[in-house]
């Protein structure tokens, strides 16, 4: 279908999408989310997520055309460079996106059955370090990814797209949000983590840390490993609700590795092995 107004409410869920914080709430209304480049939307199609509609520039139609040929009811918008920018409000070099059916929450039991090595996020609201560490996950050994109630969007296109699509595969749930009454569940969730017989540690650069390539470390069936957000780190609490903390020993003269790199030489260490 080609576009000639980018008013056209057809494709309103392409619209603004650099205000982050508009599209979290926009997406969630609308029970989408975006997947962007060719090779993410083949790959969140792959995963069995339900397409709404295509949005493309006319030069990628071919592209994708196997794509739509599979998907014969669902809408592809397209039109000229200029207009599609006008929606969208960046140019889109990436070609392709797709707006899809948001799958429903899992829930933490679910994503917990049968892992053995779990990361989770406390507070890790930047969406690209946020795909980084999916990224990193899928490649290294990690089962599932629980993520804090402040922690960004897997879903958000931005994660999607650093993760190169990885969200689809690793599983994650949302853990420690306030209950019906408003009360916080986090960091006390992490309780379920211990009675589901895993060992917690949050990775952090402490006085009492154990070293990341202690070998009691790789000792454990069952391993969660905790990390912070850029700047103040795993809070206090959470560090208290811990069974011990790890650190990956520093050069001197450098205080901290960025939280993405921090979760690659982690997962990669504590893999699980035999
Ligand atoms: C940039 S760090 C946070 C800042 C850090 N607390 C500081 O004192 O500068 C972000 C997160 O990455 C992980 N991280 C970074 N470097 C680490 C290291 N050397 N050992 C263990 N974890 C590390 C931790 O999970 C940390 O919460």
């Amino acid at each position: 279908m080609e576009l000639t107004d980018p008013a056209d409410p057809r494709v309103e869920v392409y619209s603004r999408l650099t205000d982050a914080a508009l599209r979290r709430r926009q997406d969630t209304e609308h029970g989408i989310f975006l997947a962007e480049s060719s090779q993410v939307v083949r790959r969140a199609l792959a995963a069995g997520h339900a397409p709404r509609s295509f949005f493309l520039a006319h030069r990628y139609l071919d592209s994708l055309a196997d794509v739509f040929a599979a998907h014969p009811g669902v809408p592809v918008f397209t039109g000229p460079d200029d207009l599609l920018q006008q929606v969208t409000g960046f140019h889109l070099h990436r070609g392709a996106l797709a707006a899809m059916d948001r799958p429903a929450p899992r829930s933490v039991d679910e994503v917990l059955a049968g892992a053995r090595r779990v990361a989770v996020l406390e507070n890790v609201s930047d969406h690209t370090n946020l795909g980084a560490i999916f990224r990193s996950a899928a490649a290294l050994g990690v089962d599932a990814v629980l993520v804090s109630p402040e922690s960004a969007d897997p879903l958000y296109r931005r994660s999607i797209r650093v993760s190169m699509g990885t969200v689809f595969s690793v599983p994650w749930a949302r853990v420690g949000e306030a209950d019906g009454r408003g009360r916080a569940a986090w960091p006390g969730e992490l309780e379920r983590l211990r009675a589901a017989g895993f060992t917690v540690a949050a990775l952090e650069l402490a006085q009492d840390s154990v070293p990341l390539d202690d070998p009691a470390l790789r000792g454990h069936e069952r391993l969660a490993l905790v990390l912070g957000a850029e700047g103040p780190g795993v809070t206090p609490e959470t560090l208290a609700a811990c069974d011990l903390t790890v650190a990956i020993p520093m050069a001197a003269g450098v205080d901290s590795l960025n939280v993405a790199a921090a979760s690659a030489v982690a997962f990669w260490e504590l893999r699980p092995r035999g």
